[in-house]
C-alpha cells in the first residue's frame, strides 16, 4: 500500500447525521481527493439532509450522490458498491445517544452490532473480487468504560464498555478487527470523544442546553454535575479522520481527543455565559415576564443516569506522533463558534425543533 491512499468512491454511511456531514463537507475540501462521495443514510431522526444542501448544490450528480437505505440492505449494499466502484468505506451510520440506547437497546443492536456486521460482508466480499478496498469504522471513546481522576484511554487499553450504546459500538469494533485478523480485509478503527459544533442534534449536551436556554426550558444537569468528558470541535474530528483515511495502517486503531477534558456543570455555566452576552434575557422574547435575569437560572438537577461513566481522557498521542495530526481551536474558540452557530441558524434550529425537516425533505427531494 502506498500512501496517501487516495480513494475515488468513498462510500459514507450515515452522511446525513452530525459528524458524517461534517466529514462530507471536509472530504470535498481536503485537495488529496479527487473522487466521488457516496452519502447512504437512512434518515432517522438524527438524519437530516438539509445539514448538506451546499454540499448537494456545488458536487450534486457528478462528485456526490444520496442513496436513502438502511445499512442493514445487503442486496442494495452490493449494487452501490458495483454501480460506484466503492474503494472506500467510512462508517458512521449508528444509533449514537446513550440516553435512547437506555430506554430502547433494540435499535442499538441492530444498527450498531448487525448494520456494522452487514456493511463488513459488503466490503469484504468486493475485496475479495478486487483487492482494492479500506474499511474504516467510526467508534468512540465509551468502549474503554470510565475512568477515575487520573489516567487517559490508549489504544490498548481494556475495552469495558457499561452502557448498551458503548457495548454495541464496542461488539462492532471487535468484529471490524476480526476481519482484519480473519479475512485479511483492510480495515482501520478511530475511537473519539465528545465531539460538539454545528449541525449536532439537540438530545447531546451542548446544543440541548444552548437551545433550551434561548426558549427559557430548563437545562437539565444530570446527578452532581461533575461527571467529565473531553471535547474536541467536530470539524478537528474530521481533520482527524481525513489524515487517517488517507494515511492510516491497515489493522491499526487510532484515538482522537480534544485533550479538553470538562465538567459538566462548568461547561452549561460557560454556555450560559456566552448567551447572556450574546442575547441577554431581556432582549430575548421567549422569557417573558417570568422573572429570569440570567440563563444559569434555568439550571436544574435532576436524577443520574443509570451507569453514567464518570470521567473520559482520551491520549492521541499515537494519532499526533505518527500522522501529524492536532486540533485547531481551543475549546472556549469551539464553544463560542458553536453558540454563534446556532443562533445564526434559526431555520435549521425550528426544522429540527418542530420535525419540519421531513417536509422540507419531501419538497426538495419528492416522497420516498
Ligand atoms: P448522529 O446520530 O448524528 O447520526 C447518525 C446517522 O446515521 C444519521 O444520519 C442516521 O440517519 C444514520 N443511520 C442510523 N441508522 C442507520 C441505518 N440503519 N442505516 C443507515 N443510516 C443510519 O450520530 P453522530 O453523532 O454524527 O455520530 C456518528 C458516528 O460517530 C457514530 O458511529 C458514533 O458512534 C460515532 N461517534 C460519535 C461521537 C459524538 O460525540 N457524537 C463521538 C465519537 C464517535
Ligand atoms: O464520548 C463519545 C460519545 O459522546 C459518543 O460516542 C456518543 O455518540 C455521544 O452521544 C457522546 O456521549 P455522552 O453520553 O458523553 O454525550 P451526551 O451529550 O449525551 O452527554 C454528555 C454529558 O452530559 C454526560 O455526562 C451526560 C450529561 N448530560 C447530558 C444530557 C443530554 C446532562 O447532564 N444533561 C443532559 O440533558
Amino acid at each position: 500500500m502506498t500512501f496517501p491512499r487516495n480513494p475515488k468512491a468513498v462510500l459514507v454511511t450515515g452522511g446525513a447525521g452530525f459528524i458524517g456531514s461534517n466529514f462530507i463537507r471536509s472530504l470535498f475540501k481536503n485537495e488529496l481527493f479527487k473522487g466521488v462521495v457516496v452519502n447512504l443514510d437512512c434518515l432517522t431522526y438524527a438524519g437530516n439532509l438539509e445539514n448538506l444542501e451546499e454540499v448537494e448544490r456545488d458536487f450534486g450528480g457528478e462528485r456526490y450522490f444520496f442513496e436513502k437505505a438502511g445499512i442493514n440492505d445487503r442486496d442494495l449494499l452490493e449494487q452501490i458498491f458495483d454501480r460506484h466502484g466503492i474503494d472506500a468505506v467510512v462508517h458512521f451510520a449508528a444509533e449514537s445517544h446513550v440516553d435512547r440506547s437506555i430506554h430502547g437497546p433494540g435499535e442499538f443492536i441492530q444498527t450498531n452490532i448487525v448494520g456494522t456486521f452487514s456493511m463488513l460482508e459488503t466490503a469484504r466480499a468486493a475485496w475479495n473480487d478486487r483487492r482494492d478496498v479500506v474499511f474504516y469504522h467510526i467508534s468512540t471513546d465509551e468502549v474503554y468504560g470510565s475512568l477515575g481522576d487520573e489516567g487517559h484511554f490508549f489504544e490498548n487499553t481494556p475495552y469495558a464498555p457499561n452502557s448498551p450504546y458503548s457495548a454495541s459500538k464496542a461488539s462492532a469494533d471487535h468484529l471490524v478487527r476480526a476481519y482484519f485478523h480473519t479475512y485479511g480485509l483492510p480495515v482501520v478503527i478511530s475511537n473519539c470523544s465528545n465531539n460538539y459544533g454545528p449541525y449536532q442534534f439537540p438530545e447531546k449536551l451542548i446544543p440541548l442546553m444552548i437551545l433550551n436556554a434561548l426558549e427559557g426550558k430548563h437545562l437539565p444537569i444530570y446527578g452532581d454535575g461533575k461527571n467529565v468528558r473531553d471535547w474536541l470541535f467536530v470539524e478537528d474530528h474530521c481533520s482527524a479522520i481525513n489524515r487517517i483515511l488517507m494515511y492510516g495502517e491497515a489493522g491499526e486503531t487510532y484515538n482522537i481527543g480534544g485533550e479538553n477534558e470538562r465538567q459538566n456543570i462548568d461547561i452549561v455555566h460557560r454556555i450560559c455565559e456566552i448567551l447572556q452576552e450574546n442575547c441577554p434575557p431581556e432582549k430575548n422574547d421567549a422569557f417573558g415576564q417570568n422573572g429570569i435575569r440570567h440563563y444559569r437560572d434555568l439550571i436544574v438537577y435532576v436524577k443520574d443516569r443509570p451507569g453514567h461513566d464518570r470521567r473520559y481522557a482520551v491520549n492521541c498521542d499515537k494519532l499526533k506522533e505518527s500522522l501529524g495530526w492536532s486540533p485547531s481551536l481551543t475549546f472556549e474558540e469551539g464553544l463560542r463558534l458553536t453558540v454563534r452557530w446556532y443562533l445564526d441558524h434559526e431555520d435549521w434550529v425550528r426544522h429540527i425543533r418542530t420535525g419540519e425537516y421531513s417536509s422540507w425533505l419531501d419538497k426538495n427531494y419528492g416522497k420516498r
